[in-house]
């Protein structure tokens, strides 16, 4: 995710914002650079990397000057590079912004300006903004900006200066978070509270379709129609800064479970075509020929990113029938796989990184396989590497525990089968519809899912001496039970193991003992009867069961000591709702238990060695 940061005022802007990018760190970057007005010129300073290379450019440069604004940047439209770090400039050099957001529209766009003799320098979405600007400056900043807001289809947080106004800074959001910090003779812009704490506690957080006009010594908030907002509410921070950057959560994984519904839906955006009902896929450039012709898919990952796998492995052969296997990275290319110019291979890693997950990738592509990665880092390893890419656009994924990425894992691995189903034919128009129409719901049912708190903190403090747990569920349920027997064991270091349910009599039931949690996912409508069945077996040797299960169904609490609850959605959609109390379940348990939940001992959130 990047970072804005904004100054006008009566200190010298470049220490101010520089300090506030490095409050901001936290949320990821790959580049970084700041923009100021002086002496009547706009002048920019990016590089790509820490800040402390930005620090070294600026050195011993004259950097005098009261107003400017500051970006790190987090890849989403082009690789991380100098051209592409922010802020950008339009082309006469009137104008410079920084963005967070995505602009979805951007490639009608970019088209429209070039032909209007609009030049670019980067790959981003974000200079389209630049560039709008001036195609629609009327002389006046505040009327300039909104009217080329109007062609903007997506998300965006925005600090804009324009050189001939060298008095007043712009910022305005849409789905992207922007607060403005109230100073004394001098303000602020900012992504989040942590880049402005050290100078002030208090700011208006900004709401979608918000602007602020800020001078050094007044803030006005407008709507973006123009409306005047009278006595807007005034924010008193009252969090130290270690806790801001954490938006006032403990942990960044309480931080990254509770921003799933946003991730979600940042993974949907401009993917759905309801009104034709159509997947929109446009980053895969796979022809389609080829998709009709692939025989044969595999799928590999590590860790999470497998389990997100392995839904894949289900939606692909019910919906697309086409024969998928999925493989444990590790595992994958020291079996010699059976691999041609008609098999797809689809890798899915969130840090783009892992060791395992690219050397199996490799081996594939050297077999002649085409490639389709799903990954959250632009200009990672794999994303560079493969034939075509899926971005989850998580935003950073900072705990080692994985939760947002394996939600928008999920969201990713439906899109393209339902894209494969749309190609090949195998599901009508309707039925597309009806799928995309319970995607498009999925952001608000998790946000419904995450509220369950209570009802997980007496689970806590009735299981947290536990030593063993187990995890079962029949069909996806199964894939989701791996997850959830993941989060519980990576940060509460409880022992737990996953089953398919149906399985654990072969073996595992004589494990069973009096008051052993055993935690049971039955979203499966047509294995649902058989999921009561393996409860039976459970609680019959004294286990205690906590089931996971719709809002709707109203006979699973005859059956279990505990139930939670997600609501209603299509069969291959509930692993991203029923996971979401297992990885709370998880965390609180590991906090119950007084483990380091951000980083728990051994692990590393990229395992870059095989
Ligand atoms: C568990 C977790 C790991 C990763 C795995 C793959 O919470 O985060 O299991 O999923 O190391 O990492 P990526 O997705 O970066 O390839």
């Amino acid at each position: 995710m990047c970072g804005i940061v904004g100054y006008i005022g009566h200190q010298k802007a470049v220490p101010v914002l520089l300090e506030g990018l490095q409050r901001l760190e936290y949320r990821g970057y790959d580049s970084a650079g700041v923009a100021i007005l002086q002496d009547g010129k706009i002048r920019v300073e990016k590089t790509v990397g820490k800040l402390e290379a930005l620090k070294e450019t600026l050195e011993g440069k004259d950097l005098d000057t009261y107003v400017g604004i500051g970006h790190t940047r987090w890849a989403t439209h082009g690789a991380p590079s100098t051209a592409n770090a922010h802020p950008h400039m339009d082309c006469t050099g009137k104008f410079v912004i920084v963005h967070n957001g995505i602009i979805e529209n951007y490639l009608a766009l970019r088209e429209e300006l070039q032909h209007l003799g609009h030049e670019f320098k980067s790959e981003t979405d974000t200079e389209i903004l630049a560039h709008l600007i001036e195609q629609y400056d009327d002389g006046d900043l505040e009327s300039t900006v909104k009217k080329a807001l109007k062609r903007v289809d997506g998300s965006f947080a925005l600090g804009v200066l324009d050189r001939e106004e060298p008095n007043r800074l712009i910022a305005v959001r849409k789905d992207s978070p922007l607060v403005i910090g109230i100073g004394q003779g001098e303000n602020f812009i900012a992504s989040d509270i942590p880049a402005i704490l050290k100078y002030t506690k208090k700011a208006y957080i900004l709401n979608d379709y918000e602007m602020a006009i800020v001078t050094k010594d007044h803030v006005e908030i407008k709507t973006l129609d123009g409306e005047q907002i009278e006595n807007k509410e005034v924010f008193e921070v009252k969090w130290d800064a270690a806790a801001a950057e954490k938006g006032g959560y403990e942990h960044f994984m309480l931080k990254e479970i509770h921003e799933q519904p946003k991730a979600i839906k940042d993974t949907l955006s401009g993917r759905l075509d309801l009104d034709n009902g159509q997947v929109v896929l446009d980053e895969v450039k796979l022809p389609v020929e080829q998709i009709k012709n692939i025989k044969k898919v595999f799928i590999t990952a590590c860790g999470t990113a497998y389990h997100a796998g392995l839904m894949g492995k289900y939606m692909i052969e019910d919906l697309v029938r086409v024969p998928v296997e999925v493989d444990i990275a590790s595992e994958f290319r020291y079996r010699n796989p059976i691999i041609d110019n008609e098999t797809l291979i689809i890798v899915v890693s969130q840090s783009g990184e892992t060791a395992d997950t690219l050397a199996a990738m490799r081996e594939a592509k050297q077999k002649g396989a085409r490639v389709v990665a799903v990954t959250n880092v632009v200009g990672s390893s794999v994303a560079r590497e493969a034939d075509d890419v899926i971005y989850t656009w998580a935003g950073p994924e900072i705990a080692v525990a994985s939760t947002k990425a394996y939600t928008t894992q999920l969201i990713a691995m439906y899109l393209l089968s339902l894209y494969f189903a749309q190609v090949r034919e195998t599901l009508s128009k309707q039925e597309i519809k009806g799928y995309l129409e319970a995607l498009n719901q999925l952001p608000e049912q998790a946000e419904a899912a995450l509220k369950q708190d209570e009802d997980i903190l007496q689970l806590v403090k009735a299981y947290a001496k536990s030593e063993n747990a187990f995890f079962l569920g029949r069909s996806l349920d199964a894939a989701v039970a791996m997850e959830g027997a993941l989060k519980l064991k990576e940060i509460s270091y409880i022992h737990a193991e996953a089953y398919a349910a149906g399985e654990l009599k072969h073996g595992t039931l004589a494990l069973i003992t009096e008051g052993i949690p055993v935690i049971t996912l039955a979203t499966q409508q047509d294995v649902y009867d058989k999921t009561i069945s393996n409860i039976k077996e459970v609680t019959a040797r004294g286990a205690d069961v906590i089931a996971v299960a719709f809002d709707t169904d109203t006979q699973i609490q005859k059956s279990v000591n505990h139930v939670l609850t997600i609501p209603l959605t299509e069969k291959y959609f509930t692993p991203v709702l029923s996971v979401i109390p297992l990885q709370m379940l998880a965390y609180y348990m590991a906090i119950e238990r007084g483990c380091d939940v951000d980083k728990p001992r051994n692990l590393a959130k990229s395992v870059t060695v095989e």
